[in-house]
């Protein structure tokens, strides 16, 4: 039986998000709770009260997408869930919802790669956006968030090829420890891209760590030191003073190692199909940059609109939706993972 439309779950991280998506890649709706205020609080991600305040938001917001997408349970053929990787305890509640809800309307379920979800979100359509008519496999692709940060190529569903991945922080990771460090706050990547408008990006001089060696591996545990010394060295009055500059010049070392891998990986896989999505690609210098490049370089750039470049559950529904009709379905023994399975990727 064709799978038309699935109801989608995402609590992997922080984000409860829930979406009604079908084949073709049209969102008919996307609903979702941040629960950055709680986390707030602890200047990080804690993972039981994220796993509390999913059990608490997942219902209401199942029901929300239904009615958005103007959808009863009878027009739901499935239920793809995300299973792995992530934080184990907000996983669970995803995938048990899930599991409950399959055997309740009597409709299979999916346990979904999160990052897969991630590398096909630009296929994604609703009324303002859609994917340029050139873009399709194969492509090179840039997933960048709080927990992950690795360059992919992907040829086609369940074809991706791991081209290089950091070696310790996420790139987003990075930005929020910097941002905790320079007093503003949790999660403080949008905080930096926001200031860093006003800075001079060349005013400090932040490392690049591995920009010019051979592989696609990234590392940013030096920069994050790096802005922490400078930050003790200048002190809370002269940080003030050169947020701004603080922040662009931090901001730029991130986007300039990025870039470099991403145009690399494009020109030694002659890709002429580039992607940047999760979290980070809604930094604005990094996409200002991007474009740039891929204009003067001729190549189709795709930065999915923020909502489906951040976690949510339409990209969870499109991978799920297109491996449903391929036949894969899971069983109810299945477990969260925080780990992706080696067998996600090549
Ligand atoms: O994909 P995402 O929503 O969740 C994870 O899977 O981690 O990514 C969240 C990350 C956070 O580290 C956040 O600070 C970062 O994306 N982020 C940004 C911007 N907006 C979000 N980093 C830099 N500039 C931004 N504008
Ligand atoms: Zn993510």
């Amino acid at each position: 039986m064709a799978i038309n439309k699935v109801l989608a779950i995402e609590t992997s991280c922080d984000d409860t998000s829930v979406a009604v998506v079908d084949k073709e890649g049209w969102v008919h709706s996307v609903v979702a709770a941040s629960q950055d205020l709680e986390h707030e609080l602890y200047g990080g991600i804690v993972p039981e009260i994220a796993a509390r305040n999913h059990s608490l938001a997942l219902i209401p917001l199942i029901e929300e997408a239904l009615s958005k997408a103007q959808c009863t349970w009878k027009d739901i053929d499935g239920i793809a869930v995300t299973n792995r990787p992530g934080l184990v305890g907000a996983l669970i509640v995803g995938l048990v919802t899930a599991k409950a809800l399959s055997q309740a309307k009597g409709i299979p379920f999916l346990g979904v790669n999160h990052l897969e979800g991630h590398l096909l979100a630009p296929f994604l359509k609703d009324s303002q956006y859609a994917p340029p008519e050139d873009f399709g496999y194969p492509y090179v692709g840039l997933a960048i968030s709080g927990g992950h940060t690795s360059l992919y190529q992907i040829k086609g569903l369940g074809d991706y090829k791991v081209l290089g991945t950091t070696k310790d922080d996420a790139a987003g990771e990075c930005f929020d420890k910097f941002a905790k460090m320079a007093g503003l706050g949790f999660p403080g990547g949008v905080r930096v891209d926001k200031l860093a408008k006003t800075g001079d990006p060349t005013k400090f001089d932040f490392p690049r760590s591995m920009l010019n060696d051979s592989s696609f591996d990234m590392s940013f545990s030096g920069l994050k030191s790096s802005g922490q010394r400078m930050i003790e060295t200048l002190g809370p009055e002269k940080v003030q003073e050169n947020l701004p500059d603080l922040c662009a010049s931090f901001q730029e070392a991130i986007v300039d190692v990025l870039l470099a891998k991403l145009a690399r990986a494009a020109k030694v896989y002659r890709s002429k199909r580039v992607i940047l999505t999760g979290g980070v690609s809604a930094n604005s210098r990094l996409r200002a940059r991007a474009e740039e490049w891929a204009a003067k370089k001729g190549l189709t750039l795709v930065v999915p609109p923020i909502r489906y470049c951040t976690d949510n559950a339409a990209m969870i529904g499109y991978a799920g939706i297109l491996r449903m009709n391929a036949g894969e379905f899971s069983e109810m023994e299945l477990g969260p993972s925080p780990q992706a399975l080696a067998s996600d990727f090549k």
